[in-house]
């Protein structure tokens, strides 16, 4: 098929553009390359596009002809989205609203969007995609009304739909498709150990096994694999069908473990020490999963381990 992916140059994105090339579909990457890196989508189609600039009918033109389209093109900073909210509004609501009316105006049917766990806020423990929609910063604001611009979308313009939420996203297929300058915690402890700097944990007190948080880490080529499954449920499924699914492994680890695993792969142990636990973070937050294995018959299938040490390796060889 025909899939046009936006923001195609960016971390998850180039991941699901390299599957799709592999499986042989026809894959047209949109990005404006703010934080994306062309090198990482050869083969692809490329057009140099800001979703957000006004030109909604440059998109349009380029989605004509397509079966479906994945959207990516998003800021994704919890921290950098309280400093400068209007930001995440307009890159990822304008953002995703300008895609659905390219959607509308072009005819593609099918949708993926990316979501986030962030949704969620403050849930704690194992989280089904039921629970109640209470974000407590602006990136998971957006995130729901984004979901919320799609649903509508789907009804009112016959689209069908799938939101995926994503827990904690790391790991990298080769190192020229690492995750570069993320400010989440695989990617850091890998740079700090590199450097021979201490990570600074979060908080040792939470009510978990080891006292430090616990997050469901998935690895980025599961979560790849996850968008070719869902691209094809959707093209097959009724118009206006609308769904949400969490992309998780329903497995929690802690900071603790990471580090751990960290230092397993890398054949030296990590240095750490213990900060004061940041505002907001939750105590556990893990995917409940069986809804996705339902719909797509997906699972994630790299466990942490995998996770890191890929990470490590494309850490160390960039
Ligand atoms: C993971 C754990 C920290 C850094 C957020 C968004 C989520 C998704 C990913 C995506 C926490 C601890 C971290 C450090 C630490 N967003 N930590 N020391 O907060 O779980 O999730 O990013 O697009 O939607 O909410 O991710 O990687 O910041 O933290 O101890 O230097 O690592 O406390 O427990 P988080 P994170």
């Amino acid at each position: 098929m025909r899939v046009v992916v936006v923001g195609g140059a960016g971390y998850i994105g180039a991941h699901v553009t390299r599957l799709l090339l592999d499986r042989g579909d026809d894959v047209v990457v949109v990005d404006n390359l703010s934080t994306g890196d062309a090198a990482r989508v050869e083969g692809a189609e490329l057009h140099l596009l800001t979703v957000t600039s006004g030109d909604d009918a440059a998109l349009a033109e380029v989605l004509g002809g397509s079966d479906a389209v994945v959207h990516f093109a998003a800021r994704k900073s919890v921290e950098e989205s309280v400093h400068d909210p209007v930001a995440y509004y307009r890159d990822n609501v304008v953002g995703v609203t300008t895609v659905l009316a390219a959607m509308r105006d072009a005819g593609v049917g099918g949708l993926v969007f990316s979501s986030s766990a962030a949704v969620y806020g403050e849930a704690s423990g194992v989280v089904s995609e039921s629970a109640d929609l209470r974000p407590i910063n602006p990136y998971g604001r957006s995130k729901v009304v984004g979901e919320w611009a799609v649903s509508d979308a789907a009804a009112a313009y016959r689209i069908r739909a799938l939101s995926l939420r994503y827990f904690n996203v790391a790991g990298a297929a080769d190192p020229s498709l690492r995750d570069h300058g993320a400010r989440n915690l695989v990617p850091i402890a890998v740079e700090h150990a590199r450097q021979g700097r201490p990570v600074s944990v979060f908080g040792d007190g939470y009510d978990t096994p080891d006292g430090s948080c616990v997050r469901d880490y998935v690895h980025v080529s599961d979560v790849a694999d996850a968008h070719l499954a869902a691209l094809d449920h959707v093209v097959a499924a009724p118009a206006g069908y609308d769904d949400v699914l969490n992309v998780g492994t329903g497995v929690g680890s802690s900071v603790l473990e990471v580090l751990t695993t960290l230092g397993e792969v890398s054949g030296q142990a990590v240095d750490y020490e213990i900060g004061p636990p940041r505002d907001g973070d939750p105590a556990a937050v893990i995917g409940a999963v069986g809804k996705i294995e339902a719909v797509l018959g997906w699972r994630a299938s790299r466990d942490l381990r995998a996770i890191v040490g890929s990470a490590w390796t494309a850490g160390v060889t960039a």
